[in-house]
């Protein structure tokens, strides 16, 4: 595992509103959601969707395209929604003081 920080900062995410952030060409999904950091995969598992332009509905993170749904604390695809496969939800650190935000990969 690697730390890698990310591109964008915790004082500037809206609750519930994806952004995308990216490293090394990779694509992640940022959002805060209850008052926590979640960083997940950006890329949809069923036709590449934008995961970064989803949404957030109850505990899930919804892909804009065919509506498929993860858990935002595990990336576990929905039974709900089985066109969709899991997706990694990375373990993330916040800098309380600059709100610099990091994942390990
Ligand atoms: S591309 Fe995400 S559900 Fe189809």
């Amino acid at each position: 595992m690697m730390e890698y920080r990310l591109n964008l900062n915790a004082k500037d995410l809206k609750e519930d509103e994806p952004v995308k952030a990216d490293i090394n060409g990779k694509v992640f999904s940022v959002f805060l959601h209850a008052g926590k950091i979640h960083v997940l995969d950006g890329i949809c598992t069923h036709e590449g969707g934008p995961l970064y332009d989803g949404s957030i509905d109850r505990n899930e993170l919804i892909c804009p395209w065919h509506s498929g749904a993860y858990d935002v604390d595990t990336g576990k695809a929905s039974e709900n929604t089985p066109w969709v496969t899991d997706i990694t939800a990375y373990p993330t650190k916040i800098d309380g003081a600059t709100g610099e935000i990091s994942i390990e990969i």
